[in-house]
């Protein structure tokens, strides 16, 4: 089942023509595939049957709550990075007992809750944070399982602002100083350290840099062990990538110069697994853009078109509120019409309303030509899309619905502005 295709020239989600919505529901408008977020889930379980395991949702890459619904029905487990993320994961059904909670900078208050909500472990990111933890268990009277995070200076090769494991970023204990910081968490109180973990990166398109961790988790646990400290638990963290050029091909559609490629998730599991195995450890994963972003678009509609000098643009009511990888990132998504109606090509910017010369979806692209009143969608906005939308220039947030078969559902209310 293919979440997004054309038939007869306009594009379907699912059953559903998606030139059939703006009208009812606005734009801007964000829509998600059901059936394409549970086959992207089960595409990750499915090599993973051999190992003991866990996947856990990351939910930052998309935390609405029918989502976050399906992927607990499916039976997956929950990363979450807040307090926030921590309620809706509850909330949507997830067990406690597999909810891992991340993050380099948690408050008090929700290291509180996620001791009373008696989740999993809680990943603390240094020793200090460990200190916090032991403290707040101590109150509370309970025994606080923890997973330390290594940052294991290995280069994911992936944007900078998302790459994650190297020495020069924020995030985990120094691969050389976490054999110290295991046996420091051994003595504190009301600690008891259950596993180790390592995110490096998000968007990751090469296998190695995942080997390279798998390996070093691997090894670390045997050391962990012959220094006398039982580990079980590894979590592997997320980062798996997706496609995002020529998601669709059609005759009518420029072909895009892609030189990313992105492996199957089959590919990185079956370099992973045998590695991870070897560990003898209970292994979870923290996917978020593998399970949703290929499962949902944002729908916009041309304003206005216009050439500036020798530019052409094509101006949206979609913005960098709604989405904002390309401005922040220069992240790359495919757009395309909702009705194909031509085989002329034009280059254009395809651009929002904000006051920002950065407030961009596409540079210098050659898109179908397009002209006021048109309907376009964005491809590939299903994670770190709606999630990373904000108010900007006083914009309500859009609306997000989700289609299941020929059944549309409004799954989140667009924001009126009387809710600003
Ligand atoms: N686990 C941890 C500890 C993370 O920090 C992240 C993502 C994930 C799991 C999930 O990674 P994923 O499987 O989704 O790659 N806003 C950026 C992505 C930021 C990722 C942050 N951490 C974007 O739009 O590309």
């Amino acid at each position: 089942m293919e979440g997004f295709r054309y038939q007869d020239n306009e594009l379907y989600c699912e059953d559903v023509a998606l030139h059939e919505l703006p009208e009812e529901f606005g734009t801007p408008l964000y829509v998600y595939s059901k059936n394409q977020i549970i086959q992207n889930y089960r595409a990750i379980e499915e090599p993973l049957k051999d190992l003991d395991h866990v996947v856990c949702y990351a939910l930052k890459a998309n935390a609405n709550p029918a989502i976050l619904k399906i992927l607990a029905q499916e039976g997956a487990g929950a990363d979450v990075v807040s307090g926030g993320e921590l309620y809706l994961a509850l909330k949507a059904g997830f067990p406690p007992s597999r909810i891992t909670f991340a993050g380099v900078g948690k408050r008090d208050d929700e290291i509180e809750y996620a001791l009373k909500s008696n989740i999993f472990t809680i990943n603390a990111e240094s020793a200090q944070e460990l200190q916090v933890i032991s403290r707040v268990a101590l109150r509370l009277g309970v025994k606080a399982r923890v997973t330390l995070r290594i940052n294991p200076d290995i280069d994911a090769q992936s944007h900078p602002y998302i790459t994650t494991g190297l020495k020069q970023n924020k995030f985990g204990i120094p691969a050389e100083e976490a054999v110290g910081v295991f046996k420091f968490a051994a003595t504190m109180q009301n600690l008891e350290t259950v596993g180790v973990h390592a995110h490096i990166g998000s968007q990751i398109t090469k296998i190695e840099p995942f080997v390279e961790a798998a390996n070093f988790l691997t090894r670390f646990v045997t050391s962990l062990r012959e220094a006398g400290m039982p580990i079980n638990h590894i979590d592997f963290g997320g980062g798996f990538a997706v496609q995002y050029l020529n998601v669709l091909t059609h005759e009518a559609l420029p072909v895009e110069p892609d030189n990313a490629v992105v492996p199957p998730l089959r590919q990185y599991m079956e370099a992973l697994v045998p590695v991870l195995r070897e560990s003898g450890c209970s292994v979870w994963f923290e996917p978020g853009r593998s399970i949703v972003a290929n499962a949902g678009v944002l729908l916009t509609k041309v304003l206005y078109t216009k050439e500036n000098g020798a530019k052409k643009f094509v101006i949206v009511d979609a913005g960098m509120n709604d989405l904002i990888r390309p401005s922040l990132y220069g992240a790359y998504h495919q757009i395309v019409p909702l009705k194909l109606q031509t085989y002329e090509h034009e280059h254009a910017d395809v651009v929002g309303p904000i006051c920002e010369t950065g407030d961009f979806l596409a540079r210098d692209r050659v898109l179908p030509k397009s002209k006021r009143d048109d309907y376009l969608a964005v491809m590939t906005t299903g994670a770190y899309g709606f999630s990373l939308a904000s108010n900007y220039n006083a914009r309500p947030k859009p609306a997000e619905i989700l289609v299941n078969g020929d059944r549309v559902r409004v799954i989140r209310e667009r924001q009126t502005i009387d809710q600003l």
